[in-house]
C-alpha cells in the first residue's frame, strides 16, 4: 500500500513521511517486503528526487535530520560501503556523493541522499524520512536473494 509503481524501473516505491533512524527505517522496509532504495542509475536518481520533492515535508513536525533521506548501503562494517542488497556501492551504477561526501568516518556509517539526489553519509541513529523500493515482476523469486547475505 501507498507504493507507487515506476514502469521505467519495474520497481514500486514508498517514501515514508515518519522520520526513523537508519535500522528501524531497514527493518520497516523489510516488514513490507522490500528494501531500502538503492539507486542504480541517474535517471533512478533523478526519480528520487522529483519522488521526495512531491512530499510534504515541510508539514511533518519534530526533531529530526532535514534534507536527508536514509537510502539502502552503509559501512557498519567498516569495510567499504555497501548496498543492503549485498553488493559494494560502487558496483550499484550510481556513486554520486555530494561535495566533501562521506566525511563522517566512524559516526556516519549509514547511507541516505540528499534532497538533490547526491549521496551523504549519515549517523545510524538520526532520525530522517526514508524511500522503500521493491520490484515488481520477479519479487516472490528474488525475495530470498534480497534478504540472504544482508548484514543486519
Ligand atoms: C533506532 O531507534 C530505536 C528506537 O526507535 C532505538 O531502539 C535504536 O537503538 C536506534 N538504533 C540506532 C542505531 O540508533
Amino acid at each position: 500500500s501507498e507504493y507507487e509503481y515506476n514502469e521505467q524501473f519495474g520497481r514500486c516505491y514508498k517514501f515514508h513521511l515518519n522520520p526513523l533512524n537508519w535500522t528501524d527505517a531497514y527493518a520497516v522496509c523489510s516488514a513490507e517486503q522490500s528494501y531500502l532504495a538503492v539507486i542504480n542509475t541517474q535517471e533512478e536518481a533523478n526519480y528520487l528526487v522529483a519522488l521526495t520533492e512531491s512530499k510534504p515535508k515541510d508539514r511533518v513536525p519534530g526533531n529530526f535530520m532535514r534534507g536527508a533521506v536514509h537510502l539502502g548501503f552503509h559501512n557498519r562494517a567498516n569495510e567499504g560501503w555497501q548496498a543492503v542488497r549485498g553488493t559494494a556501492l560502487d558496483d550499484t551504477g550510481y556513486t554520486c556523493w555530494g561535495t566533501n561526501q562521506p566525511d563522517g568516518g566512524d559516526l556516519e556509517q549509514c547511507g541516505s541522499m540528499f534532497y538533490n539526489g547526491l549521496l551523504n553519509d549519515i549517523s545510524c541513529d538520526t532520525r530522517s524520512f526514508f524511500i522503500c523500493e521493491h520490484e515488481v515482476d520477479t519479487l516472490s523469486s528474488s525475495l530470498d536473494d534480497r534478504f540472504g547475505e544482508t548484514v543486519v
